[in-house]
């Protein structure tokens, strides 16, 4: 067992943790250390699509936002690889999403105190000593343990499938986020459904649109209409500590519809890929190709069996109440990702606070707990609103985290951003 006992130990390295590794480095009397399940940095690998970007400005790295002079900033990364002057000629709105990968890698490469193939199995309190033992696996095998006076989870979300797809244990129905590991099946599927209307749908649909082989393509959402991401800049306003402030404040019930109505805000599919997907298709058309595509709006997936060799789909229509049975060789869940407590926080019982519904009831500075021991990242949608996963608000909350850790504003945080007044 390693006897040093850390100030702080983060558990999960997304960008979120990265990003608070980074931004604690140049604390000199605090001591961290970071571990992740997986054996090296990987950022939602399945997703790597080529040529898709981020949802945010590039300028929402790992630092900038709340630290410019960073050493771990995206330009000192392009300083480092010699192409600064490149991008600015370049100047994209948005990062590519491999490129934010390898950026991430590079930070992970300046860091020593990260720890990967270490997954944290369990935890526990001692109350007396004030501080958390982590028991962790490294790769698999040998069992370490780790002693810290703080931590900070950050295990990012889980792929959700519908329960109907649970169940069917088909090597046919594959999420989305294991899209490009799935591309061999993908490849030699003719006949493909993909099931749901955010990012990733709209994303799997334009990279299978280029395919040479045009499979015959279902699109199938629930919802009334292929929404776009509201993407207005008054609207970002939106994704600021003002409005985390003014949500945090709001009572449950109120904070359940609100979210309900913002969805587009951070759900549904960017306004330049749905155009694209369109352009695509007249393109094709104008050029006597006939894209075998098929979009259904409105429509539920009610059940999947497997019949001879194939998926057969039932379909709700959720307006006329018409039904109809499709078969496929391939079906893609686009269906997104649930939260679910960690095992590590569980086992820490009356320590975590959580509210009536047994969700985790997080203050106002991320920590889950009583005493400020226990802080959590990208875990409190439902408390603090929509932009938990939003990778430009990464920083401020490590801000904040790290600012609670210490007991004074290392950091600042930025308030008073807003021209429209939340409250
Ligand atoms: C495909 C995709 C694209 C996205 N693009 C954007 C975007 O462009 N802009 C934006 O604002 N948001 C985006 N998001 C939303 C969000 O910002 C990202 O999901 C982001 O990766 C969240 O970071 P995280 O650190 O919370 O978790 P993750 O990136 O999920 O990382 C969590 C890490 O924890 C590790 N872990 C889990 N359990 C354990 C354990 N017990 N022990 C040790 N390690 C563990 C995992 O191995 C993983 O590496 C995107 C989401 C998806 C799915
Ligand atoms: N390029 C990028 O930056 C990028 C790429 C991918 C993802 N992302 C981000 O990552 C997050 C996740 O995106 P995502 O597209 O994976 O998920 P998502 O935005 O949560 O969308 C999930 C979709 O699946 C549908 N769905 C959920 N459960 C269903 C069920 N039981 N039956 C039928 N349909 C169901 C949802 O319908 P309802 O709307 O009715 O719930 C929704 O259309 C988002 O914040 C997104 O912006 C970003």
């Amino acid at each position: 067992m390693d006897t040093k006992i850390y100030d702080v130990a983060g558990v999960g390295i997304g960008p979120f943790n990265l990003g608070l590794a980074c931004l604690c480095h140049p604390i000199k009397d605090l001591s961290t250390i970071f571990i992740d399940a997986k054996k090296e940095f990987s950022w939602h690998e399945g997703m790597l699509i080529p040529g898709s970007t981020l949802q945010v400005t590039w300028l929402a790295d790992l630092v900038t936002l709340v630290d410019p002079s960073s050493k771990f900033s995206y330009l000192n990364y392009l300083r480092e690889k010699n192409r600064i002057l490149q991008f600015g000629i370049y100047e994209p709105a948005s990062l590519t999403r491999t490129e934010f990968n390898r950026y991430c890698k590079w930070a992970c490469s300046k860091l020593s105190n990260l720890y990967f193939g270490t997954e944290a199995i369990s935890m526990t309190y001692d109350s007396n000593k004030k501080v958390f033992t982590i028991r962790c696996s490294v790769n698999g095998g040998k069992e370490v343990l780790i002693r810290a006076k703080k931590i900070v989870v950050g295990v990012g979300t889980k792929p959700y499938l519908p329960q109907w797809a649970d169940v069917l244990k088909s090597n046919k129905v594959i999420h989305s986020s294991n899209y490009l590991a799935a591309s061999d099946p993908i490849e030699k599927a003719n006949d493909i459904m993909i099931v749901g209307s955010g990012q990733s749908a709209g994303e799997i649909f334009n990279h299978l649109l280029d395919r040479p082989s045009h499979p015959s393509l279902s699109w199938v959402t629930r919802n009334r209409q292929l929404f776009a991401m509201e993407a207005a800049k008054m609207n970002y306003e939106f994704t600021s500590p003002d409005f985390i402030d003014y949500f945090f404040r709001l009572p449950d019930d109120t904070k359940e519809g609100l979210l309900r109505k913002q969805k587009y805000l951070y759900k549904g599919i960017s306004q330049d890929l749905l155009n694209s997907i369109y352009d695509k298709l007249y393109e094709g058309r104008q050029e006597g190709v006939n894209f075998p595509v098929q979009i259904m709006t409105n429509t539920n997936v009610v059940g999947v069996r497997q019949s001879k060799g194939q998926l057969e789909v039932e379909l709700l229509h959720r307006q006329t109440g018409r039904t109809n049975k499709q078969t496929t060789n391939t079906l893609i869940l686009c269906t997104g990702y649930h939260y679910n407590i960690p095992e590590i926080v569980k086992g820490l019982g009356k320590l975590i606070k959580y509210n009536k519904e047994g969700k985790l009831a997080a203050n106002r500075n991320y920590s889950i707990d009583l005493d400020n021991r226990v802080f959590v990242q990208n875990a409190e949608l439902h408390t603090h609103g929509f932009n938990a996963p939003d990778l430009g608000l990464g920083p401020y909350r490590n801000a904040v985290i790290i600012n609670s850790i210490l007991g004074y504003d290392y950091y600042p945080t930025d308030t008073g951003t807003t021209f429209q007044r939340f409250s």
